[in-house]
């Protein structure tokens, strides 16, 4: 697991602790108290329950991390490919050395992404990454990025760069956090429209067209 030193210091929990820090910060806040007491109780229904000694938060929260293996390597994504029978996209490539035997894996796409910039401090951006990513796939499969896509213009930045599509995190977090399912369609719909002006005032009328010389040379 990463280490979020916010999330240490502020003692984040799953499930939270009813520590004194904890109960002052939600005295201040009892609009939001009474609005998640109102909320019905969440749980991961496909795990609870199921997996043996799995019942409630806290002993999921330590069996998901007694799921973590650190013997991972190319042949259980192969593994993996074969279980699945589906498509598979594999998220999480940052170096072009990856790129052949993520190829070579079977996968149909991968993702360009330092998980949204939560897993290691220092690692590279995603769109820093991608033309060499983009560049070492050369076409044999689908390219996608990750992380830090806040408004159309990052998209489209992304696309010129070479990524088939994007991937959004917080930005549609944000609008859930604000104003619930409508929150998340009006950052939809704010990332689609500034899409939409960017690709006029670039002179574009197809996505699909969006390459390189859209952007200022010597800025990428
Ligand atoms: C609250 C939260 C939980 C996340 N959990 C996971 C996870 O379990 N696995 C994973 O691969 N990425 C996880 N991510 C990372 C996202 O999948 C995604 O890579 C990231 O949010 C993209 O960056 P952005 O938030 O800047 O768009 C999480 C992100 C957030 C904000």
């Amino acid at each position: 697991m990463g280490q979020r030193h916010k999330d240490i210091r502020n003692g984040l929990s799953a499930p939270p602790k009813p520590t004194l820090v904890n109960l002052a910060n939600l005295a201040t806040k009892p609009r939001w108290c009474l609005g998640m007491l109102r909320t019905p109780r969440r749980a991961f229904r496909n795990i609870a329950g199921h997996v043996q000694g799995v019942d409630d938060l806290s002993s999921l929260a330590s069996w998901t991390n007694q799921q973590f293996d650190p013997t991972l390597d190319w042949d259980d994504v192969k593994w993996v490919r074969d279980q699945w029978g589906g498509k598979l996209i594999l998220k999480g490539i940052l170096d072009p050395e990856d790129v052949e035997p993520a190829v070579a894996s079977g996968a149909d796409a991968l993702i360009v992404s330092n998980h949204g910039g939560r897993q290691l401090d220092g690692a590279l951006s995603a769109i820093r990454a991608l033309p060499a990513i983009v560049e070492a796939v050369r076409g044999r499969m689908e390219v996608h990025l990750d992380g830090g896509i806040r408004s159309g213009q990052d998209v489209i930045k992304a696309l010129a760069l070479g990524a088939r599509g994007v991937h959004v995190g917080r930005a549609y977090i944000y609008g859930l956090g604000a104003m619930g399912e409508a929150g998340v369609t009006t950052a939809l719909e704010i990332l689609r429209k500034e899409l939409d002006i960017t690709m006029g005032f670039c002179g574009l009328r197809d996505v699909k067209k969006v390459n390189r010389d859209i952007l200022v040379p010597g800025t990428f």
